[in-house]
């Protein structure tokens, strides 16, 4: 059981991202989301505002603060920018957390400090052409010589690709063994032969960067390995289940943002002499968005109380992940049903909305691997 309250400290922390994502995101995401411009000033205020190493220990560069505080900043910045939301959800998750759980203090005083501090940012390498949803099948490989590693391969749809200072790559290290033969190295942008490919023109999550990476002979030295040979996709699964909940709160923002949007301009459009509120369709299309939103809220908070009571949070991830994209898809469609014609340009926000909605579905594991992970958890429970 869990039981559901905002502390204080829970109620600033919302309250502080969400006059942040009101007052300095929201200005210039119109722009960034067309032009497809990566929000590096954004990125640098989070940094100063503890955005970036939300759960990481003050004393190697962060917040010191719970999963919970970081799914209220989560949403409220989506809400209004999910483009800014994702930048944020890769570094605290997929980066900070493996560092900090798996890293040598010596690791955490190179790269943890600067990522939480958000003085630089980090990428995720785990997908390849060949290992999306499959992600034990990894090709790019690492070979061992005099004092490190040598390694080759393509890393796809890496999120911060173009702009990260530090990488957390995967990669086979022994074949025979499977994905207990992966390792996980810590990358730095300008190691030679690693090369961030051009940024991907994407539907929606414009303004974030995506690209493929390159590893032409790169050598790694040993001390750059994470966790110990052979850990890397245990890692990346760890460091998944918990980006699955920072995923799940951006789509909880994402569904927010286009159900406030609805349900104000449900109130300002005029049709048949009243306001468009007063419709039954409308209603009903406004207590739908409105329920399968709280409900998907009560999932994400579920997920991220269960990891601040260092329970198993796994079925808990997915299952907020799967409910809140699904719900973000939704509300965004019918927020878009809501404002007719308006909602199909791109003067009103609402097809963004869309647009960002529905990566939610995909990445850090798409819907159908969800519902694989949590049956396989129903089933453990079982057995
Ligand atoms: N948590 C912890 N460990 C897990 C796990 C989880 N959620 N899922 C699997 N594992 C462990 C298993 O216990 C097993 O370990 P052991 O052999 O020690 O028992 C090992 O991983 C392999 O698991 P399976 O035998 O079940 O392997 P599988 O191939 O049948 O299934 C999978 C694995 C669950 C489908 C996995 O490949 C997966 O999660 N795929 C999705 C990958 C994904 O989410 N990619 C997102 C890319 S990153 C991204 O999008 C970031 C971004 O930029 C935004």
């Amino acid at each position: 059981m869990f039981t559901l309250q905002l502390s204080e400290t829970h109620e600033m922390i919302r309250d502080t991202a969400r006059q942040f994502a009101r007052e300095e995101v929201a200005p210039s995401s119109i722009e960034r989301d067309k032009a497809g411009v990566f929000p590096t000033d954004i990125v640098k205020k989070m940094g100063e505002l503890g955005f970036m190493g939300m759960m990481i220990d003050p004393q190697w560069g962060g917040s010191g603060l719970d999963a919970m505080s970081y799914v209220l900043a989560m949403e409220e910045i989506s809400a209004v920018d999910a483009s800014v939301g994702v930048v944020m959800s890769v570094n605290n998750s997929l980066v900070c957390w493996g560092i900090d759980t798996y890293g040598t203090d010596a690791q955490k005083e190179r790269w943890l400090k600067p990522l939480a501090t958000g003085e630089i940012h980090g990428a995720f390498c785990l997908s390849e052409p060949e290992a999306g949803s499959d992600a034990t099948s990894q090709h790019t490989t690492a070979e061992k010589v005099d004092g490190g590693w040598i390694l080759n391969g393509t890393k796809n749809w890496i999120t911060n690709g173009t702009t990260a200072s530090t990488y957390l790559v995967m990669a086979q290290t022994n074949r025979e063994l499977r994905h207990k033969g992966i390792s996980c190295f810590i990358i730095d942008r300008n190691t030679p032969g690693f090369e961030p490919g051009l940024k991907e023109d994407k539907l929606g999550i414009r303004s974030s960067d995506t690209c493929s990476i390159g590893l032409t002979n790169v050598f790694v030295p040993d001390d750059q390995v994470l966790g110990g040979v052979g850990t890397g996709f245990k890692i990346a699964m760890e460091s998944l289940n918990g980006g699955r909940i920072g995923i799940a709160a951006q789509a909880l923002g994402i569904a927010k943002g286009a159900f406030e949007a609805a349900l104000v301009y449900s109130t300002q459009r005029k049709a048949f002499g009243k306001p468009i509120a007063d419709l039954q369709a409308i209603q009903m299309k406004i207590a739908d968005m409105s329920t399968r939103l709280e409900a998907a809220r009560l999932l994400v908070y579920k997920a991220a109380i269960l990891k601040d009571q260092h329970k198993n949070y796994i079925k808990a991830a997915a299952q907020a992940k799967l409910l809140a994209s699904q719900t973000a898809v939704h509300c965004a469609l019918e927020a878009i049903q809501v404002h007719g014609g308006y909602g199909y340009v791109r003067e009103y926000l609402v097809e963004r909305y869309l647009r960002d909605a529905k990566i939610t579905e995909i990445y850090e594991g798409t819907s159908e691997i969800q519902h694989i992970v949590i049956a396989r958890e129903l089933l453990k429970e079982l057995a």
